[in-house]
């Protein structure tokens, strides 16, 4: 059997790595239009960070998984292709800022109906809205070479940062589609090493919605908690302890209980995005409401985070050297993506803060490139003045010593371990006084911290 992948993103490279290291007996080619991303796949320094796929690549790459650019030689040759392609929100057009932007599947969608001949199974990986396979089904048959195609939707659920052990061990894999035969044969895949009570199939469209609504779920409890936190810096009430105390409750459950500076990453905002626009294009007014007031409230955490630096520090950061600790939008991943670090440094650069940041996974051009997307338009024009407020504030080292070097301040916006573990008295000693701490993931201990002479704000802990 042979396996095509269109796409080798965050998604397409580990899923595929992982399908080729449990199925040695089937050949998986990952493809995309993108010549430097599958020259890091073909080399040492993956595209992607995350812990245990360098073993994995390394084991299947060369022996029956390969990268390259040659989309059109792939589609032909497979039986299986999967679509992994990125579904980003629109931002022009109608449903812009809400929709997602489709365009990308159509493409592939395309290009599949060209090149195929005999008979093929198309899989949805991508994120997609709900009744997305009706359109590719159409495209698909206009195919003039004769081709057939079997559509299904298998949504992946792995999160960044822990994909791997995700792919090897999921909770769960969902397979959508029409025919038995395809579905079983995408079945037959997972079950090489997933037992086959966790693959569970449905229709086309539950499979499509449930991904979306899996995302909502899970970011609307990530906004819950942080509504609560607010309420907790007003009260004395702390959000850790109200974490715990809701979170023995088997009802609700421990997980995604961990109050923040916010959600980030590529997917939580936009499939809520697209989700409030499906509610709004079936006339769903209150629906979309419902889902579209978790964003909001993200939002609200970002922008609450930075305001709070500057209340604190006698309301004024201009000039003030700000060390950002972290700059991914979650621990063990290079994944900048909408991450709450881009928003918070947007706030205080407005605010004519200098911030020097340091993140272990993340480059200077990543981060350069982020913050000016962030401080330019819908349309992606940066001013002048922006351009040069970040040639001139930003500045990127690469540990988190040198961050906090002669800082007034020290915002913690990723977790990473590292953070734990550092000298505070060391720190302490080469600060400017007072030395505020932020920690944006409350994985600081604050005892210790107040006990050398920091003054340190937590999410949803009074001071
Ligand atoms: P990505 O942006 O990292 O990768 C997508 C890749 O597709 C890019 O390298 C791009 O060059 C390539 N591409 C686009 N159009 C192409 C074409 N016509 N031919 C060949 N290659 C093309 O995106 P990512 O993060 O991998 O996400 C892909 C999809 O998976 C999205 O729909 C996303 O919502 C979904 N998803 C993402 C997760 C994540 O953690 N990043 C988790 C679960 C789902």
């Amino acid at each position: 059997m042979k396996i095509c992948c269109i796409g080798a993103g965050y998604v397409g490279g580990p899923t595929m790595a992982m399908i080729a290291k449990q199925c040695p007996q089937i050949s998986v080619h990952v493809v995309d239009l993108n010549q430097s991303r599958i020259d890091a796949w073909n080399s040492d320094e993956l595209p992607v960070y995350e812990p245990g796929l360098d073993e994995v690549v390394r084991e299947a790459r060369g022996r029956n998984l390969t990268f390259s650019t040659n989309v059109d030689q792939a589609i032909a040759e497979a039986d299986m292709i999967f679509i992994a392609v990125n579904t980003p929100t629109k931002h022009f057009g109608i449903g812009a800022g809400r929709a997602a932007n489709l365009e990308f599947i159509e493409k592939c969608a395309r290009q599949i109906a060209k090149v195929s001949k005999g008979h093929k199974i198309v899989v949805e990986k991508s994120t997609l809205p709900v009744r997305t396979a009706e359109a590719v089904k159409r495209i698909l048959s206009s195919s003039s070479n004769g081709a057939t195609f079997d559509v299904l939707s298998n949504p992946e659920f792995l999160a960044e940062g822990t994909a791997i052990a995700d792919l090897l061990e999921p909770d769960r894999v969902l397979i959508g589609g029409e025919s038995e035969t395809a579905v079983k044969a995408l079945a037959d895949v997972y079950g090489q090493w997933v037992a086959r009570d966790k693959i569970l199939t449905t229709n086309l469209w539950s499979s499509e919605l449930s991904k979306l609504t899996a995302n909502a779920f899970l970011a609307q409890r990530v906004s819950s908690i942080n509504a609560i936190s607010a309420l907790c810096e007003a009260t004395e009430a702390d959000i850790d302890e109200v974490s715990k105390a809701i979170g023995t409750d088997s009802r609700i459950g421990p997980k995604f209980l961990k109050a923040s500076v916010g959600f980030g990453g590529s997917c939580f905002q936009k499939d809520i995005l697209n989700l409030v626009y499906l509610c709004e294009h079936f006339g769903l007014r209150e629906v979309a409401d419902y889902w579209e007031q978790v964003v909001i409230m993200n939002d609200y955490q970002k922008r609450r985070f930075a305001e709070r630096i500057c209340r604190t520090m006698f309301n004024t950061v201009s000039d003030k050297k700000i060390a950002i600790w972290g700059f991914a939008f979650k621990k063990d991943t290079n994944d900048t993506r909408e991450s709450a670090a881009i928003y918070v440094c947007r706030d205080l650069l407005r605010e004519r803060a200098r911030l020097v940041i340091y993140d272990p996974k993340v480059s200077k051009e990543t981060i350069v490139s982020e913050l000016l997307t962030a401080l330019g338009d819908l349309s992606g024009t940066v001013s002048e003045t922006d351009r040069e407020l970040v040639h001139s504030n930003v500045t990127v080292v690469n540990n988190a010593y040198d961050a906090a070097n002669q800082a007034h301040a020290i915002a913690v916006l990723t977790e990473w371990d590292e953070f734990r573990e550092l000298d505070y008295d060391r720190i302490y000693d080469t600060m400017q006084k007072p030395a505020f701490v932020y920690d944006g993931r409350n994985i600081l201990d604050r005892q210790k911290l107040t006990k050398i002479g920091f003054e340190i704000f937590a999410i949803g802990k009074s001071n």
